[in-house]
């Protein structure tokens, strides 16, 4: 039987792309008010301005390629049982090949209506579509005549599928974070529900913000960072 890695994921994974990261010196926060473009009640606020927000980085993710990291975690797959549990918004994950992805966050490229599918009823998949790179504005509707919205999770909102990476956390026998820097609630606990033996691998070229003896920190970007990680369990495996 193949080993199972559960890959947890950040926006640092993507940084080499070209993706901003958020709580970087340069980070999307330092431009941006998070509540104002990333929060429920920034929605209800002013949803223009978080149409925007959004258009703009939907467009921009049709400028950017996955990088050797992403590409290095989708061939685990051939050696390995891998989930991806990603915080990322973006596709560059599944363009790099990886087949199980769970997206904790939500998609850029999808969008649902207001009225539905919050964290009342959960995310019922099949009022979610593709809109690709294409903008979305005020007054453009879903077939059930709600105002469309990005199929992301802000903050405020629950996170629906956290219970799917909790089950694929606890199932890991190798844990591999990748480029987060563990701040954002519920995402940032997933490491804690790792079987207790198990090894907990950090690529980041930051300090890690949790303590915890299983974990064994690569302080270094993410596509070296995985070359790294690649030989080390080569070596142990
Ligand atoms: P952060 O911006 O909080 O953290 C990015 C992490 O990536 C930091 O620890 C950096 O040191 C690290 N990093 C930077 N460049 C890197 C590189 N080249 N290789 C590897 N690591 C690198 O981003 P996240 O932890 O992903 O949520 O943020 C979590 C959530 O907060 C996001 O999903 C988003 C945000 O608010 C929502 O908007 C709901």
């Amino acid at each position: 039987m193949k080993k199972k890695i559960v890959v947890l994921t950040g926006a640092g994974v993507s940084a080499e792309s070209g993706v901003s990261t958020f709580r970087d010196s340069d980070g999307l926060w330092e431009q941006h008010k998070v509540e104002d473009v990333a929060s429920i009640e920034g929605w209800y606020r002013n949803p223009a301005l978080v149409l925007d927000f959004y258009n703009a980085r939907r467009a921009q993710l049709a400028t950017v390629k996955p990088n050797a990291a992403h590409r290095a975690i989708a061939e685990l797959e051939n050696e390995y049982d891998v989930i991806v549990v990603t915080q990322n918004v973006d596709n560059l994950h599944e363009r790099a090949g990886s087949t199980r992805i769970i997206h904790l966050h939500g998609e850029l490229t999808k969008v649902r209506p207001e009225n539905c599918c919050n964290d009342r009823d959960g995310f019922s998949e099949e009022a979610v579509f593709d809109i690709g790179h294409d903008s979305i504005s005020l007054g453009d509707l879903a077939p059930n005549g709600a105002q469309l919205r990005p199929h992301i999770v802000w903050f405020g909102e629950a996170v629906p599928k956290i219970e799917s990476a909790i089950d694929a956390v606890e199932a890991a026998d190798i844990l591999l974070i990748v480029g987060t820097s563990l701040q954002v609630y519920p995402a940032a606990g997933l490491y804690a529900y790792a079987k207790a033996g198990i090894p907990i691998y950090i690529i980041d070229p930051k300090d890690v913000s949790i303590r915890d003896g299983r974990i064994h920190h690569i302080k270094d970007v993410a596509t070296k960072g995985m070359e790294e990680f690649k030989n080390l369990i080569k070596s142990k495996n």
